[in-house]
């Protein structure tokens, strides 16, 4: 049986992150820094993109083969026109159990009833600080916290499930994890703190700017009390805890610290259609030649299968600060995170 499928280490396939830009509006200083993607950065053109349909194709091939998850991501993935329709299309494909999108929500205001109305089920907001100036600083892209706030909200008033992901590097915003953890506690808002990690070559990662979990969870122990919150699946990324007495949580990410890849059961599509098997790949298997080639979709489920099955990854695992300097790896904002 097909949906059985997997890999080396005996994984199976059970969520799929699909980018639908290379572009984002923010230049955050650890992922898109200014140097790197200035005024003349080529992105990719349209014609370079998967389309809407074949995305929905991909998808529907996907889905026999084990995916119940998909993730849209970016850049920022907003950006993309008309994006509720792909949300329409996705949605109603048999087997799909969740569809999610990761946002910076600097257009989520605008876009929450529209997305709400094409189906989607919750959104995943990044942001890193609390405080305008910190928040600009990171952003470096002149947006204030206020409009990423009013995003969150108005996602909520429109029923999409809302959690918050902050990216904690030392020297950069470690200053706002209380005060991170504070507002969205207040609101009922689940976040999660993330490990700063080494993807792609543009944010110049070191071991010492990560704010691992042990050092993230001893701080808000000196203002909370905490209790742990069981895992709802096999290879949930998120380690979660609850604020005691409350229905409220609080998560880490702690692909650094801690690595999850033993359970790990993503792939990825990137923007142009490549598909990889890791977020620290350096080669994927070119989706979009094979799917505006004229084989069918029988040739498209067998590069995905034997990309599958012969799948090694676990650079988390095996991560040192060598293997991170000198390895070559694809930037975050072309994989989509
Ligand atoms: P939920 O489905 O809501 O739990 O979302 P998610 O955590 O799977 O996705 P999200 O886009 O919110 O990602 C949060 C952080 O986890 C980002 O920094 C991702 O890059 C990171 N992340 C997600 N999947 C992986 C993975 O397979 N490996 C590593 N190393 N990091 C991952
Ligand atoms: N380390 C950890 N998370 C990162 N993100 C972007 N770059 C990094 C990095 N180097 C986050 C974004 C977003 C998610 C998809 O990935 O902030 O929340
Ligand atoms: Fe920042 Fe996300 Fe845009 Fe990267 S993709 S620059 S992390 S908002
Ligand atoms: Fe999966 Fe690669 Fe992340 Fe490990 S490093 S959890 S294999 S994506």
């Amino acid at each position: 049986c097909l949906s059985e499928m997997k890999d080396k280490f005996g994984r199976p396939l059970h969520d799929l992150r699909i980018s639908v830009t290379d572009r984002c509006n923010f230049r955050c200083r650890y992922c898109m820094p200014k140097e790197m993607f200035g005024n003349d950065f080529s992105f990719m053109k349209r014609e370079q993109l998967l389309s809407f349909e074949e995305i929905e194709r991909v998808v529907k091939i996907f889905v026999p083969l084990g995916i119940r998850k998909i993730r849209l991501t970016g850049g920022e993935p907003l950006l993309r026109k008309g994006l509720p329709v792909l949300i329409d299309k996705l949605v109603s494909i048999h087997g799909l159990e969740d569809v999610a999108l990761t946002t910076n929500a600097s257009l989520l205001e605008r876009m929450a009833p529209r997305l709400k109305e094409a189906g989607l089920h919750r959104v995943n907001v990044s942001l890193d600080a609390i405080n305008d100036d910190v928040f600009m600083t990171i952003n470096d892209a002149a947006y204030k916290t206020e409009m990423i706030l009013r995003g969150i909200d108005k996602a909520k008033e429109v029923g999409l499930g809302v959690k918050v992901n902050m990216v904690v590097k030392k020297g950069m915003n470690d200053h706002q994890v209380i005060p991170m953890a504070t507002y969205f506690k207040k609101r009922g808002i689940t976040l999660r703190f993330i490990e700063f990690m080494d993807v792609g070559t543009a944010n110049g990662w070191n071991f010492r700017q990560v704010m691992t979990k042990k050092e993230l969870y001893d701080e808000l122990l000196k203002h909370f009390a905490l209790e742990a919150v069981n895992p709802a699946y096999v290879g949930e990324v998120a380690k979660r805890y609850r604020y005691v007495g409350t229905n409220t949580e609080v998560g880490f990410i702690t692909s650094v610290s801690e690595s999850f890849c033993s359970t790990c059961t993503r792939a990825r599509v990137a923007a142009d259609g490549k598909l990889y098997t890791c977020l620290f790949a350096s080669n994927g298997l070119d989706l979009k030649s094979i799917l505006r080639s004229n084989s069918g979709d029988e040739a498209v489920r067998a590069a995905i299968v034997s990309t599958w099955q012969n799948r090694t990854d676990r650079y988390s695992d095996e991560r040192t600060e060598e293997s991170a300097k000198n390895k070559t790896k694809i930037e975050m904002s072309y994989i989509g995170g």
